[in-house]
């Protein structure tokens, strides 16, 4: 074979080897390489409901079995005025989990966060008592979890109720009703649809002080006969914190107490920051020094990205037999909140999937810990 022959040959053996692993790559599928692990998901947001993110729509249909409506089923954008519910949105996420087959998340019943200041004033437009409270909750959470009872499969039903030290942040909720709410948010929640499984969602829960309060909250809400099936670990990480055995022990103390547990919000941090929670009451000023990536993340930092998110996994995967599901929050990095909190405007890369759709070294390194055991 001459020079010029055997350069061709290289050649083309050469491209053939680049679609090849473009082509295994598209293949790779998450919810195929975990799918005796645990259930692996999504945040989908109203631009991908809608039909107007194809690109992201095509990658939960490959890549997930199970979503969470990101917004769509918050109190503010569902029930925006007294008497008002607006269900067009969160009608399109229920349809689009039925359509492709989907284990439903509905996020979130309470929070302190995105329910309108109505919620809380009397008809004099001062603070509501404690039995007009009630019942705006009871039948707040009749008519949403009422409305896709049998559809969505499982509640946040309460979100964020604690602070950092492990007491119960004094919400509006706390503050007018006292911190039975959170027992009579479950209690209606599981009257509207007894079938769905019900859960307590936060942050932070890997710091301990933290994490026993939420362990003495589900413990009280067990001791009084109260169905709660897990809890969720937001999951909104930084590159040096939880550390893995950080994880791996909270798992274990909240399976120790006899309940689900889940990976919910999962996303990681690449950009510098000052507060380590997900507080999203917190905001900071923007400073070049805070957007180190506005060009582009480069290949170093693209490569402890995989790394962390490696780390994370092992743990995730070795604790299979206790987390049932692990989502993430958002499809690619264009979407992710990150891009606008604490301070809008940067550029961030907290996923598996980068602003053009395609998967990340992070990919990898999360499908390879498949294979650890
Ligand atoms: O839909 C309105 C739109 O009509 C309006 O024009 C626009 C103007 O600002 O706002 C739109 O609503 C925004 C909504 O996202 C939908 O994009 C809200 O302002 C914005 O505050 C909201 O942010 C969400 C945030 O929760 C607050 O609800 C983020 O997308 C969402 O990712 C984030 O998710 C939370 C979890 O629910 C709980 N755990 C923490 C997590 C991250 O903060």
């Amino acid at each position: 074979m001459n020079k010029k022959k055997r350069i061709i040959v290289l050649f083309t053996a050469l491209i053939c080897f680049i679609a090849a692993e473009l082509y295994a790559q598209k293949d790779i599928s998450l919810k195929e390489v975990f799918k005796d692990y645990f259930l692996i998901g999504t945040a989908v947001n109203h631009f991908q409901l809608s039909g107007n993110d194809t690109l992201a729509v095509s990658i939960v249909k490959d890549q997930f079995n199970t979503v969470t409506a990101e917004n769509e089923l918050k109190w503010e954008p569902v029930h925006p005025r007294l008497n008002v519910y607006n269900f067009e949105p969160a009608d399109l996420f229920v349809e689009f989990g039925k359509k492709n087959n989907m284990f439903m998340v509905g996020h979130t019943l309470l929070w302190h966060n995105q329910t309108p200041a109505w919620v809380f004033k009397n008809d004099q437009g001062e603070s509501a008592d404690r039995e007009t409270l009630l019942k705006r909750m009871h039948e707040h959470i009749q008519k949403v979890a009422g409305r896709y009872k049998a559809q969505i499969n499982g509640w946040d039903v309460v979100n964020e109720a604690l602070d950092e030290d492990g007491t119960l942040r004094q919400s509006q909720w706390m503050k007018i009703i006292g911190e039975d709410y959170i027992a009579k948010a479950f209690q209606y929640a599981n009257e509207a649809d007894p079938e769905a499984e019900l859960y307590y969602n936060d942050f932070s829960l890997e710091n301990k002080p933290k994490r026993d309060g939420a362990v003495r909250l589900i413990k009280k809400l067990q001791s009084q006969g109260i169905k709660i099936d897990g809890v969720g670990l937001q999951g909104h990480y930084k590159m040096d914190w939880p550390s893995a055995a950080q994880l791996d022990s909270t798992i274990k103390e909240f399976a120790a107490i006899g309940i689900k547990v889940m990976i919910t919000e999962l996303d990681i941090d690449v950009l510098p920051y000052k507060d380590i929670s997900a507080e999203i009451t917190l905001t900071m000023d923007n400073q070049d020094k805070y957007d180190p990536y506005k060009n582009g993340l480069p290949d170093s930092a693209q490569k402890s990205l995989a790394e962390r998110y490696s780390d994370l996994f092992k743990v995730l995967v070795q604790n299979k037999n206790t987390v049932d599901r692990v989502t993430f929050w958002g499809v690619t990095d264009k979407e992710s909140w990150l891009n606008y909190w604490p301070i809008p405007g940067r550029k961030n890369y907290p996923l598996l999937f980068d602003r053009e759709g395609k998967p990340k070294q992070a990919f990898d390194a999360v499908v390879k810990t498949s294979k650890i055991n």
